[in-house]
């Protein structure tokens, strides 16, 4: 049996690295195939080295682009591999756009399609993320969910039940299995802040940073927060590029740092006051971590997160932020609760329902 797994940018790394591990223990044959959709290092070389990723068996090399192009690039090549190889299943994770280009490929192949992260919804179709979900689950045949709301969301588009499986969540089995040596590392202590003592800040979904407006209420609110609490913020590439692009200047309390290599963003997570982000996965760490999350969105995919973890919606509203950074400050908020399976063990979960379904 070939099981070929498909990685692209950068959040797929941590899910995938734990999957092709338990799967090792089915004695399948695996290949791992890397988009290039992320191609600096510090956005995809490192979190091989540190997630213990195999180096990937070929690389498509894609690059950035339009969705149209981007997507099309992969697919072209993509095909080329699957009739080539003719693996027995094609795994894919998330809900970039390397997910569903292979998705699409894999579907008209006619070869099983397994989805790892199945049936999250943020009902916001501006979002490219929620096109990807949708396409990429109902091209699925296994289907492998992460909290409750994806049972939910699969039964009503009608999709069949034995194709989908509550296994937990991988990304967790990364977290767990990482966070002892992420926290001896003390990433903290080379920006200059103790622990507790600070705030960390990812931004980089289109809707927030593209519009040089938004950029700039957020930045603000954002300097308003640092004059109580220092924030480190690592900047994505798009980010980046449109802070410069707009000329916005720096709150003084605001420290730009590049993106950070996993090990030490979950370090610096794990120690920080609170989080303020519009990122899915980190709603999803936070959670774990029992670390205040305030996300700068007006929806989530991941409602586990807000009923049961540290996590709550305060859009891009500055009272509602500020009034968020109050309330973790004046120790109002919601502790979290572990949701159910987000345990260190999805991903032998997924490789026993995969050993399952092959026999
Ligand atoms: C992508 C995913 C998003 C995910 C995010 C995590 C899609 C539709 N979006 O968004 O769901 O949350 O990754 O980071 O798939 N760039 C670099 N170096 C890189 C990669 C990108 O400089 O290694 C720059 C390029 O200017 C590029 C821009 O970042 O145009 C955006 O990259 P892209 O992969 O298109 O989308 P992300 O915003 O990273």
């Amino acid at each position: 049996m070939l099981i070929l797994s498909i990685v692209g940018a950068r959040p797929n790394f941590m899910k995938v690295a734990p999957v092709m591990r338990a799967l090792d223990s089915l004695g399948v044959r695996q290949v791992l195939v890397h988009t290039g959709q992320h191609y600096d290092a510090n956005m995809s070389k490192i979190f091989f080295e540190e997630l213990a990723l195999p180096e990937p068996d070929i690389y498509l090399g894609v690059g950035s682009d339009t969705h149209a192009r981007q997507t099309a690039r992969i697919m072209t090549a993509f095909e080329d591999i699957v009739r080539q190889d003719r693996p027995d299943l094609v795994l894919v994770a998330g809900d970039v756009n390397s997910t569903v280009a292979a998705a699409l490929v894999t579907a008209k192949q006619q070869i099983p399609l397994g989805h790892i992260e199945a049936g999250l919804r943020s009902f916001d179709r501006a979002m490219p993320e929620e096109v990807n979900r949708v396409v990429v689950d109902h091209l699925s045949d296994l289907l492998f969910v992460t909290e409750q709301s994806g049972l939910d969301h699969l039964a009503q588009e009608g999709i069949a039940s034995q194709k989908i499986h509550l296994v937990g969540n991988c990304m967790v089995d990364s977290l767990l299995a990482h966070r002892d040596n992420a926290l001896a590392a003390a990433p903290w202590e080379s920006f200059g802040v103790s622990p507790q003592g600070y705030g960390l800040v990812t931004l980089h979904r289109p809707s927030n940073v593209d519009d040089p407006s938004t950029l700039e209420v957020l930045l603000r609110t954002l300097g308003q927060v640092s004059e109580r609490l220092p924030l480190l913020f690592p900047v994505h590439p798009r980010t980046r590029a449109r802070i410069a692009d707009a000329g916005l200047p720096m709150p003084p309390g605001l420290t730009l740092v590049g993106p950070q290599p996993y090990l030490s963003f979950l370090g610096l997570m794990a120690q920080a006051r609170l989080v303020l982000t519009d990122s899915g996965g980190i709603q999803e760490e936070t959670t774990v971590l029992n670390v205040p999350c305030l996300t700068l969105r007006h929806n989530t995919e991941r409602p586990v997160t807000v009923t049961q973890g540290s996590n709550r919606l305060v859009g891009t509203d500055p009272e509602a932020i500020l009034g968020g950074v109050e309330a973790v400050l004046s120790d109002t908020w919601q502790r979290a609760e572990r949701p159910p399976l987000w345990d260190g063990e999805a991903s032998r979960r997924i490789a026993e329902v995969i050993d399952a379904w092959r026999s």
